[in-house]
């Protein structure tokens, strides 16, 4: 075989591979390769959020797993707290339950479903972590739920205010 014509078969060979390869290049053979970013866990406009992944940690703190019951309050009923938890409560809960907690808040009148008594044995004798769970939460068309507007600080320190309405 001549030099010449060993040559023209590899620059046949080398042509032929690239050919194939451009077959998959220009997706005239396509191939799902599992790069594509569009396979992947990914939710899409609309679409309800992803379920939180298991043993992760909500931001605001282990409080807000569903299911791991009431919170302890880690803080402390002093003076400062009380005061904080005193011009949040005015603002944020008195115009339902009242500056004194009795339930009779300046719109009160005009709900369906009246505001709890604060001063009661059965809100008083609960958990801080029940209290705290329930501004939270609010209760599904009675109460709306407050952890938009109070930080987490914020809701215990309202907790040691109530907790002032008490016998
Ligand atoms: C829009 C009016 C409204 C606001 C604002 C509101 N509440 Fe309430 N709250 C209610 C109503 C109505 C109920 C009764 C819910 C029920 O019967 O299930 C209630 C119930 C409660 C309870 C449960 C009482 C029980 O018997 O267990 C607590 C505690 C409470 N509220 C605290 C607060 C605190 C603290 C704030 C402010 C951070 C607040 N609420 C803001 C209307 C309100």
């Amino acid at each position: 075989m001549s030099l010449i014509k060993r040559l023209l078969i590899l620059i046949a060979v080398v042509v032929v591979i690239l050919g194939v390869l451009n077959l998959f290049t220009y997706e005239v053979i396509k191939v799902d390769w599992l790069s594509f970013m569009e396979i992947q866990p990914s939710f899409r406009p609309m679409e309800k959020p992803l379920p939180v992944p298991e043993n992760s940690i909500p931001v605001e703190g282990a409080a807000y797993i569903p299911g791991m019951g009431a919170p302890v309050n880690p803080v402390q009923a002093d003076g400062v707290s009380i005061e904080r938890g005193r011009l949040l409560y005015d603002v944020n809960c008195a115009l339902c339950h009242g500056a004194d907690g009795k339930g009779a808040g300046s719109v009160a009148p005009f709900l369906q479903n009246q505001p709890a008594d604060l001063t009661t044995e059965s809100v008083q004798t609960g958990s801080d972590g029940a209290v705290f769970m329930v501004i939270s939460n609010g209760s599904p068309g009675r109460m709306p739920a407050l952890n938009e507007n109070l930080t987490v600080r914020d809701r215990w320190d309202v907790v040691n205010y109530v907790r002032t309405f008490g016998p």
